[in-house]
């Protein structure tokens, strides 16, 4: 066990996760099995279940495990590590701070964040959830962790904070957050252009909010008035069966094309210079591809890693002229990162709940 869990930090640094001393040796101790007792999906939809043939071993790969789904859609899982340790190094967390964590999930992330001297509060939207990462915490032995039931916008009223982790996709940052965590920062996957980069955010309940980003990721998304709709919201993601035949409209333009962190960075700026800017499948392609996707949400044109563009439905050319213009702004700006844009967010969603949400972009000079 102690070689598997070695094996498995060896792993998150080789896929480039920033493990302080006190980060690599939480990883290294605290026992991911006990927070998927109740086993997870493997990718071939079956059920791995503990006790059997690869449990052990997958569970120290750097893999999401989908611990609860809603017929084929996942509702609940243990993030992966990889990005977990991201997110927690973004954090900056120390012993003693107290931390509010949304989506507690398996547990497993509390119980990280307790071996690294933290307190915290975790907020899970379903009570079954809740219930299984506080038993699994208290068979883990892990102290200083409370798990509460019900929905994370609200955070935990009365209490105060140093730090907040949001741990599943949302369209803007609660103000509840804001006015319980101090300084900040909040650390927490925000819709942009069908994907969740994470952002670190800082601000008051009142504003002025601003956020920068720290990586791309994609996480399932929030239940409730987290994931109000609002005027700046890009289209939902869109499945292959629903997009019109696309064929080349613009050849490639990169002989070497985008890895995928500059294709994310790419997609990122997309997001910010184009409200139509989204994710899917395109038929026959795999994976997930940046799309302008048109007012039917039928066709659009997608922009593929070596910068060439593919089109369909009755706006092809139009938009093909869109994917064609964003391209040249990106190559004119020399290609930023996404950790190069400043965020200011603006206060949206329903009245009753609002909601924070990234309003204006500029990039870092
Ligand atoms: C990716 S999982 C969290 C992973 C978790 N941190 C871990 O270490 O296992 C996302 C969780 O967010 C929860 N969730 C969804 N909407 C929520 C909301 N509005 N408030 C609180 N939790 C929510 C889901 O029930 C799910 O368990």
């Amino acid at each position: 066990m102690t070689d598997l869990r070695r094996r498995f930090v060896e792993q998150l640094r080789r896929h480039g996760a920033p493990l302080t001393p006190e980060l690599a040796a939480a990883f290294a101790s605290v026992p991911r099995e006990i927070f998927v007792a109740d086993g997870f999906q493997r990718r071939d939809g079956t059920w791995a279940e503990p006790g059997t043939a690869g449990f052990l071993e997958t569970v120290y790969q750097d893999e999401v495990l989908v611990t609860k789904v809603h017929g084929r859609t996942p509702v609940s899982s243990s993030s992966q590590p990889s990005l977990m340790a991201v997110m927690l190094s973004a954090l900056d967390v120390s012993a003693g701070h107290r931390v509010l964590e949304i989506g507690a999930g398996t547990g497993y992330n509390a119980a990280l964040l307790s071996a690294v001297g933290a307190e915290v509060t975790s907020i899970d939207v379903q009570a079954d959830v809740a219930d299984r990462a506080r038993a699994a915490l208290t068979r883990a032995g892990v102290e200083k962790v409370r798990v509460i039931a019900g929905d994370g916008y609200a955070g935990a009223p009365g209490q105060r904070f140093d730090r907040a982790i949001v741990t599943v996709g949302v369209a803007g940052v609660s103000p509840h957050w804001l006015q319980q965590t101090g300084p900040g920062p909040i650390v927490v996957p925000v819709e942009h252009a069908g994907t969740h980069p994470v952002l670190a955010v800082r601000g008051t309940m009142d504003g002025p909010v601003t956020a920068t980003v720290v990586c791309p990721s994609g996480f399932m998304t929030a239940a409730g008035p987290l994931t109000a709709q609002h005027a700046r919201a890009h289209p939902h993601p869109v499945p292959a069966e629903s997009l019109a035949t696309f064929a080349e409209t613009a050849p490639a333009r990169w002989e070497q094309p985008l890895d995928p962190y500059e294709y994310r960075d790419l997609w990122y700026a997309a997001g910010v210079w184009h409200t139509r800017a989204t994710q899917a499948a395109l038929p026959g392609r795999d994976g997930s591809t940046l799309t302008l996707l048109d007012e039917t949400g039928t066709g659009g044109a997608a922009i593929l890693p070596d910068g060439s563009v593919m089109a369909g439905g009755g706006g092809a050319q139009r938009y093909t002229a869109e994917a064609v213009e964003v391209l040249d702004r990106w190559d004119a700006a020399n290609r930023p990162p996404m950790q190069a844009w400043r965020i200011t967010l603006e206060r949206a969603g329903d009245p009753d709940t609002p909601i924070w949400c990234p309003a204006a972009w500029e990039l870092a000079r």
